[in-house]
Parts: structure tokens; C-alpha cells; sequence
């Protein structure tokens, strides 16, 4: 009733005007081209266009109810994914504007997360009466060079490992995190074990200097001896950036600056490149995206530096289809993770069938880890880090390297378990059964092995048969819990597999001779 008290008082102000008071360019306050919503109104529909930090939403559904508007916002790029559907109402400051809902599709496996909540309402004032969206000249589209497969850059013969910074400090990050987390690579024996790149995610980035050279910001004071310190230890350097114009935490992308962004990051030593698609979606169409993260990958090999290069669009337009031809060493093929094990399950779990492509050189890459980040328990970060084993996926630790505890210490630097994700072959696993929530899954290796992946994705603690033959596997001359380091001996018909809830169990199923039992 107060809503429609309120909607009329403004009903007859909109009377009396030409046009619909909503009609027109709306900029958040302070105005930044981020959040700029261009309303057309016609009688009581609305549509138009939503300009994020990230990208352009088409406005549908909208709907002009006196003083209050409802609409929902749509990208048009992921059809499936989340979508959000806002509500404003007119107020003599301007339009509040509250992000109500955030809408999950059944056929996105990136879910809202449970604790998502309505955030407090944008505040928006109306900049022009213009209803054609109108961008500045650093935001408008320029052409690509048409796609072309560029043959491999040598690199990531096997899946990178390494530490990320953002899944555990975002936008934290600084210079001397950087810096002690390198030293706890190497105190910690990780570095040994395999995990070589230190890799600085988003928000390192500052502004250009009067030549459009990217400088970092006051967080990393000198990042060219920040690289020297990281190599001096045996490891290498990774950064972030973005092919749109600006990255996903609204820092300085590389649009229209790549080979000059390449050239720097060569200069400064930097040997690998996570690239984030973000605000990409404001300058390119969809289908571009394979000609701009190949315009990256030429201008890092342009360089003459080896740099690993990182493709990081959470699997749009069936990336794997392209990713190696554009460069990418590896991919990434969901959306972000988060330190839970729903969140986990699902990046992992859905790469089930995505076998056949990765290979040296070109990985699937289903998000860093989490292990050690506190959110799981110790069975379920066994899980993790199987799966992405399994999944022959990148091993980019994202936690705090300084406060490991021993259990999530052996759990990162299990060597048996790093063989299986570093295995030449670098055949991607796949799922072989299931029942409910009980999964095995298989992975050739190098020399006739098999790594096999027993799942209990339940709640409750569960035994499971492994059949050899329901695996399309001949009986192996020995198995090896990897996780209890023990030999289990040679295999019969079957083998019983006592599974955690959540848990794992993985074997290293080997067959005496070089052979391929399949
Ligand atoms: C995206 C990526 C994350 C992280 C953030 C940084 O969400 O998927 O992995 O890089 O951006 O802003």
C-alpha cells in the first residue's frame, strides 16, 4: 500500500511530461562509466542497456510502475548464466536502483552463492536525456585481425604449479606477501615438490605514465626486482591482466595496449600471464573472444620471453574448442571457486567428460585451489586436490603458505599425488561409473599405469566395489592407496574401496609390464 502511495505521488509528475522521467543516460554517483544504465521507455515498458566494470547487460523485462521500475538484466554473451533482475523507485535525489535478485539457470553450473543477499541500493542520478548509449573513445570497439591457430609456444609441458595470490588475499596482496610467500615455498619444500610460479592476481596494477607504459601500484613499489628476488629462489614470476580496458577488480586492463603491456612484463621477468576476460564483453562481441586472447598471445611471443599464457574467460564459448590455438597453455573452464566444497565439487565434478583435448602444453584449467583456505574439511580438500589431479589441471596453491598445518602441508605436497597430475602422458582423467553419489574415475599415465579416483560425494562414510571390468580395465598386478601411501598389493576381480563422506580414495593401479591394458 506505502509503495503505491508513493508511486502515485510520482504517476503525476510523469503525467505532465513529455517523456517518461526514467527515459534517458543514468550514472552511478560519483559517475564513473562503470554502472551507467541507458533507459527507453514506451508506455509502461522499459529496455535498454546496463554498462558494468565488467560489461553491457541488455535490460529486459523492465517494467514502469508509476514511480518504480523493475527489469532484469541480461548478458547476452552467457545466455545461461545468473541473471540479475533490479528494482529502483524515483526519489527526489535521483533513482535507487537495488540489485534484488540474482537469478541461477538449471543449465549453469556456476550457482548463486547460498549466502547471496540483496547488496544496498545503487544511488543514480540522470547524466544526460539521451537513450543511445554513448561511450568514450578508450571504450569503443576496435577490430581484430581475423583468427588464426598459432602453433604451441613450447611451454607448461606439464600443468603448471605454482601459488596464486587472490583466493586467499584479493586485493590484498602485496610486494612483501609476495615476497614471503616465496620464501615459504621454499621453506616448506613445496617449491621441490614441484610448485614453481609465484603468480600475482588481480589489483597490482596502477596507472600508465605519460607513454601508456602499465606501472604497478603503490603495493609493489619495483616489480622488476620483485622478479629478481622470486627467480633468485629458484621460482618464477605470473601477473594478471585483462584483455578488455579494465581487469575484474576495476584496475588498468590491456585493451589497446597489449603489445606495449607484453613488452613490460618481458622487461620486468615476468614468465607467466593470467589474462581475465571481465570488461572484455564492453569491447568486443562474444565472438571475438578467440582473435583477443590470440592479439595477447602474439604479443608475449613477440617478446621473446618465454611467458605461460593463462586464458581465463570461465569457459565461454566452448573454449576448449580454441584455447591451445589461441596461444593458451591452459584455460580455465568454470567460474570462480570459492572455499567450499559445493563450490569446489561443482568446478570439478563437471569437467567429468571434457577428456581428449588438454594435453602437454594446453591444459584444462577448473580454477586454483583452495586447499588449506580453511572452508573444507581435510577429507574434502583430498578430494580437491585428486580431482584436479585427475583432471591433469593446473596446481596453483591459494592459501597462506606461512600457516600451513601439517595435515594440509601433506595434503599439498603429496608427491604421489603430484605424479598423477604431472604425468607426461597428460591424458585428462575421465568418469567411468557412478552411482548416486558415488563416482570412479580413470587416468591413463606414461608407462601403462592407471591413476583410478574412487568418489563419495555423500554424507555418510560408504564401500565401493571397484570392478576392473566396469572399468574396462584388465585386474592390475599391484594397486597403491596414494593417500595412505601403502601398497595394497595385486588385485582380484575387485578391489573394496572404504570412501570418507566427501572423500577419496586414490590408486595407482600398474600392471607390471609396460603395457596398455586397454
Ligand atoms: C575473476 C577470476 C578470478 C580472479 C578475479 C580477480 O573473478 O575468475 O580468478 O582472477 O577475477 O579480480
Amino acid at each position: 500500500m506505502r509503495r503505491l502511495a508513493l508511486g502515485l505521488a510520482f504517476v503525476a509528475v510523469s503525467l505532465t511530461a513529455q517523456t517518461s522521467p526514467f527515459s534517458g543516460t543514468w550514472q552511478r554517483v560519483p559517475g564513473e562509466i562503470a554502472d551507467t544504465f541507458v533507459f527507453n521507455v514506451a508506455g509502461d515498458r522499459l529496455t535498454g542497456v546496463m554498462v558494468t566494470s565488467n560489461d553491457r547487460r541488455m535490460l529486459l523485462a523492465g517494467q514502469v510502475i508509476g514511480a518504480d521500475v523493475a527489469f532484469e538484466a541480461r548478458n547476452p554473451l552467457s545466455p545461461d548464466a545468473p541473471f540479475r533482475r533490479y528494482r529502483g523507485r524515483l526519489t527526489p535525489a535521483g533513482l535507487d536502483l537495488t540489485l534484488a535478485q540474482l537469478i541461477a539457470q538449471p543449465a549453469f553450473p556456476y550457482a548463486v552463492p547460498p549466502d547471496w543477499k540483496p547488496g544496498p541500493p545503487l544511488r543514480l542520478r540522470k547524466a544526460s536525456s539521451d537513450t543511445e548509449l554513448r561511450l568514450p573513445a578508450t571504450l569503443q570497439h576496435t577490430p581484430l585481425p581475423p583468427f588464426r591457430k598459432l602453433p604451441t609456444n613450447g611451454l607448461a609441458r606439464t600443468p603448471p604449479m605454482g601459488w596464486n595470490s587472490w583466493n586467499k588475499f584479493a586485493d590484498a596482496v602485496n610486494d612483501v606477501d609476495v615476497r614471503a610467500m616465496a620464501d615459504a615455498l621454499v621453506a616448506t619444500g613445496l617449491r621441490d615438490a614441484g610448485y614453481t610460479y609465484i603468480n600475482i592476481d588481480d589489483t597490482w596494477e596502477g596507472r600508465r605514465d605519460a607513454q601508456g607504459n602499465i606501472r604497478a601500484n603503490a603495493k609493489f613499489p619495483d616489480m622488476h626486482a620483485l622478479a629478481d628476488y622470486v627467480h633468485a629462489k629458484g621460482l618464477k614470476l605470473g601477473i594478471y591482466s585483462s584483455p578488455g580496458p579494465k581487469t575484474c577488480a576495476g584496475y588498468e586492463g590491456s585493451y589497446l595496449h597489449e603489445a606495449q603491456d607484453a613488452r613490460t612484463y618481458a622487461a620486468w621477468g615476468v614468465d607467466y600471464l593470467k589474462y581475465d576476460w571481465c570488461s572484455g564483453g564492453l569491447v568486443y562481441a562474444a565472438k571475438e573472444m578467440p582473435q583477443a586472447y590470440e592479439k595477447m598471445a602474439l604479443a608475449l611471443r613477440a617478446t621473446g620471453r618465454p611467458i605461460v599464457f593463462s586464458i581465463c574467460q570461465y569457459g565461454e564459448l566452448d573454449v576448449q574448442s580454441w584455447g591451445a590455438a589461441a596461444g593458451g597453455n591452459l584455460w580455465r573452464t568454470t567460474g570462480d571457486i570459492s572455499d567450499h566444497y559445493d563450490a569446489m565439487a561443482r568446478n570439478g565434478f563437471s569437467q567429468f567428460a571434457l577428456h581428449g583435448i588438454a594435453g602437454p602444453g594446453h591444459w584444462t584449467d577448473p580454477d586454483m585451489l583452495e586447499v588449506g583456505n580453511g572452508g573444507m574439511t581435510a577429507a574434502e580438500y583430498r578430494t580437491h586436490m585428486s580431482l584436479w589431479a585427475m583432471l591433469a589441471a593446473p596446481l596453483l596453491a591459494g592459501n597462506d603458505l606461512r600457516a600451513m598445518t601439517p595435515e594440509v602441508h601433506d595434503i599439498l605436497a603429496n608427491r604421489e599425488v603430484i605424479a598423477v597430475d604431472q604425468d607426461k602422458l597428460g591424458t585428462q582423467g575421465w568418469r567411468v561409473w557412478q552411482s548416486g553419489p558415488l563416482e570412479i574415475w580413470k587416468r591413463p599415465l606414461a608407462g601403462g599405469s592407471y591413476a583410478v579416483a574412487v568418489f563419495n560425494q555423500g554424507t555418510t562414510a560408504a564401500k565401493v566395489a571397484v570392478r576392473w571390468s566396469d572399468l574396462r580395465m584388465l585386474h592390475p598386478r599391484s594397486l597403491r592407496d596414494l593417500w595412505a601411501h601403502r601398497d595394497l598389493g595385486s588385485a582380484t576381480q575387485e578391489c573394496l574401496a572404504s570412501v570418507e563422506p566427501r572423500g577419496v580414495v586414490l590408486l595407482r593401479a600398474s600392471f607390471g609390464v609396460e603395457e596398455d591394458p586397454q
